[in-house]
């Protein structure tokens, strides 16, 4: 049996009169890279942002590493998310100031490691995603998929233990997405990352391990019931 490391146990959300969560139960392995799928507006990004400490949820549990953090103050759980997750967001959201460089080594920065050992370490990223020769460049002169291939490197740098991508490849054209979906694999794999994975796209699905479809606020095994 693999050792579970997210878990949602009937997780409820609501956002005022409208519920984007109605009992979701969810849990991704040690390793596992695991597809959230499902409709626009099904709850995938509430699921998501429940998962990694972001939201807090009405009612159910959330558990990492067998510890429960849903009922953690906002700082521990800030605490967790910059120490133990890393993110990639659909519009990369680099710091439009900074560098790649900078922003890759932004979450060792926040860590407290020094500056020159974090630009250290953020340095072998740019070879390892194809992106020699960019790293002083700003977000606004690189193109949407080596934006992308930087925030991947900005939310594997630190080695966290769960990397959440909320489609992270959905402003892409495909063969951008492939590529920015090996890499991220790829990466994963070497680090043994946990990736939870949104996305509505089949073809970034099939990458995963494993893919779960949410519908109306609820985490199904992927059956031919579920996507009927
Ligand atoms: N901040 C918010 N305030 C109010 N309602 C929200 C908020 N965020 C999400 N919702 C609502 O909650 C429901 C679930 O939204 P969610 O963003 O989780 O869907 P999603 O599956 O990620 O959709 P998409 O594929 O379009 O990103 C939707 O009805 C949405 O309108
Ligand atoms: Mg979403």
């Amino acid at each position: 049996m693999t050792e579970i490391v997210v878990e949602a146990r009937d997780v409820v959300l609501s956002f005022g009169p409208t519920p984007a969560l109605r009992g979701a139960d969810l849990s991704v392995g040690a390793g596992e890279i695991l597809a959230i799928m499902g409709p626009s507006g099904s709850g995938k990004s509430t699921l998501l942002h429940c998962l990694a400490g972001i939201l807090v949820p009405d009612s159910g549990e959330v558990h990492f590493d067998g510890r429960r953090i849903d009922n953690l103050g906002e700082t521990e759980r800030s605490g967790l998310r910059r120490d133990r997750f890393g993110f990639v967001f659909q519009f990369g959201q680099l710091v439009p100031e900074l560098t790649a460089e900078e922003n890759v080594a932004l979450p060792l920065l926040l860590n407290g490691v020094r500056r020159a050992k974090a630009l250290e370490q953020a340095r072998p990223w740019f070879a390892r995603l194809g992106l020699d020769g960019l790293e002083g460049r700003r977000s606004g002169e690189l193109s949407g998929g080596q934006a992308q291939r930087v925030a991947l490197a900005r939310g594997l740098v630190a080695r966290p233990r769960v990397l959440f991508a909320d489609e992270p490849t959905g402003a892409l054209d495909t063969l951008t997405s492939e590529q920015v979906m090996d890499l991220l694999v790829d990466s994963a794999r070497e680090q043994g990352t946990t990736v939870v994975l949104v996305t509505h796209e089949p073809r970034v699905a099939a990458y995963a391990d494993r893919e779960v479809i949410v519908r109306d606020g609820k985490a199904h095994a992927l059956t031919a019931e579920a996507i009927s």
